[in-house]
């Protein structure tokens, strides 16, 4: 019998029936790699003549409890798991090798088998003596967690099968091995089976299952991003290498709201929590800087204050360059056009670099004011006035749009001594903030009326 050959994108999961050097789907390069299918899968068989059993249906109406939750105690994830750890629910936490998952779910294993759960830690990458001097060195030795280095997925799922634990980490899913499918470790269809075994002890057994994913582009390793739609909650963890902030995001939760943000610190003795985030990402800031500019954000439930650096410079290129740490490219592109179009500024000749201080990454697009602002600051050398936040949404007429969350903002920012704030027209600051509003309608207002040019 001949073998078709079939090849995944180990960043998307498409499927194709020839290789190519580019993912239709995503978009990714290098991505696509031959898969051996799952031949033997019940969906390469016709279901036959035989009858299922008849299902029994329910009412929307039906009451419905909400889940039981077990909180670690840990509140930064805590929250971003929607208020605890929900039973039979599966879990990816994805990220950069060495942002440091296995150390926050170490700690995190640790503080949930203090709260009662039995916890099981299977490690396919470090040996148990390795995780076990870890854990003493985070003041974790005693933990009642349950250790194993295993990688066989056989072999796990009889553990667990005979422990009955009601939290298991696994890390990390691509080193978990199914020596019934075909394939090396790593691939699209080890890791999508592995993630399916998983997946469904955890709803069979109402244990919670947390799958650790490494997010990378490189080789044969598959990204977890196969495995995003069959797990009920994605979190991510990221930062920059050089910073020790992490942050922990949920982009997808079942059990809770998405968007939600953990902020910690990775120090000497672990994972910290940071509670007041605002404070962290602007303590290295100094006096009122030309291009520099405090963004009053939301993130998830939570307001956060941001400092947007930018510097804008003669180039020496034909081309001039345009670099974004922690923004949107085409967002930065955007603002440049409308203040050039609608405000007669041009940027043509020069080098734009637009940096979000303390390596967040921020997508709101209230945050288009502040990001105007830090480029007009740096471009006409002229700062800000003293402590003033900024926010707001820039429609491509020129127009200030108001956002959500306004008083939210302006408590945060009263909160942290901001004596001012420059907002869009039509919000709806609510109550008394205690700050000094400006509050303008188009961009041209905000150029003429802040640095008296235009
Ligand atoms: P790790 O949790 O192993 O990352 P991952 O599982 O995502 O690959 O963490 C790796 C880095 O974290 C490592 O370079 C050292 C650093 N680290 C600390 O700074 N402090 C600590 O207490 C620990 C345990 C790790
Ligand atoms: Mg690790």
């Amino acid at each position: 019998m001949a073998k078709t050959a079939s090849f995944s994108c180990t960043a998307c999961g498409a499927v194709y029936s020839k290789w190519s050097g580019r993912c239709d789907a995503c978009g990714e390069w290098n991505t696509i790699v031959e898969d051996t299918p799952l031949s033997t899968g019940p969906a390469s068989k016709s279901l036959g003549a035989k009858r299922g059993t008849a299902l029994t249906l329910t009412d929307l109406s039906a009451e419905e409890t909400p889940p039981p939750r077990t909180q670690s105690g840990i509140a930064e994830l805590d929250r971003v798991l929607g208020g605890g750890m929900v039973p039979a629910s599966a879990i990816l936490v994805g990220g950069d090798p060495g942002i440091g998952k296995s150390t926050l779910l170490l700690q995190a294993a640790a503080r949930f088998a203090g709260a009662g759960l039995k916890t099981v830690y299977v490690s396919g990458e470090e040996a148990s003596a390795q995780i076990r001097m870890r854990a003493q060195r985070l003041g974790l030795g005693d933990a009642p967690v349950k250790l194993a280095a295993a990688t066989s997925l056989r072999d796990i799922l009889t553990t667990l099968e005979a422990e009955k634990p009601d939290l298991v980490v696994i890390d990390s899913i691509q080193t978990v091995w199914a020596d019934n499918v075909d394939s090396a470790p790593g691939s699209v269809s080890q890791v999508r089976a592995a993630a399916h075994e998983l997946t469904s002890f955890a709803k069979r057994k109402g244990a919670s299952v947390i799958l650790v994913g490494h997010v990378t582009k490189e080789g044969q390793i598959a990204g977890p991003r196969v495995v995003e739609h069959m797990v009920d909650t994605v979190l991510y963890f990221e930062g920059e290498r050089g910073h020790q902030f992490r942050i922990l995001r949920s982009v997808k939760n079942r059990f809770g709201p998405a968007d939600e943000i953990g902020v910690f610190e990775m120090t000497g003795g672990g994972l910290a929590e940071v509670l007041n985030p605002s404070e962290l990402f602007l303590s290295g800031r100094g006096d009122p800087a030309p291009g520099s500019v405090v963004f009053a954000g939301i993130e998830g439930t939570r307001p956060v204050l941001v400092e947007m650096q930018a510097l804008v410079a003669p180039t020496p290129h034909s081309q001039p360059r345009r670099a974004v740490v922690g923004w949107d490219g085409s967002r930065l592109a955007m603002i440049l056009a409308v203040l050039e179009a609608r405000c007669g500024i041009p940027f043509a000749g020069l080098d734009v670099y637009l940096n979000v201080a303390g390596g967040i990454k921020i997508s709101e697009p209230a945050a288009d004011l502040a990001v105007a602002a830090a480029l007009l600051s740096a471009r006409e050398d002229s700062s800000l006035p003293a402590e003033t936040v900024v926010f707001g949404e820039i429609s491509l007429s020129g127009a200030l749009r108001p956002v959500g969350q306004t008083e939210n903002r302006l408590k945060e920012a009263q909160k942290l001594g901001f004596t001012s704030a420059i907002v869009p027209a039509g919000g709806k600051p609510g109550g008394k903030s205690g700050l000094t509003l400006t509050q303008l309608g188009d961009l041209t207002a905000f150029v003429g009326d802040i640095f008296g040019a235009g």
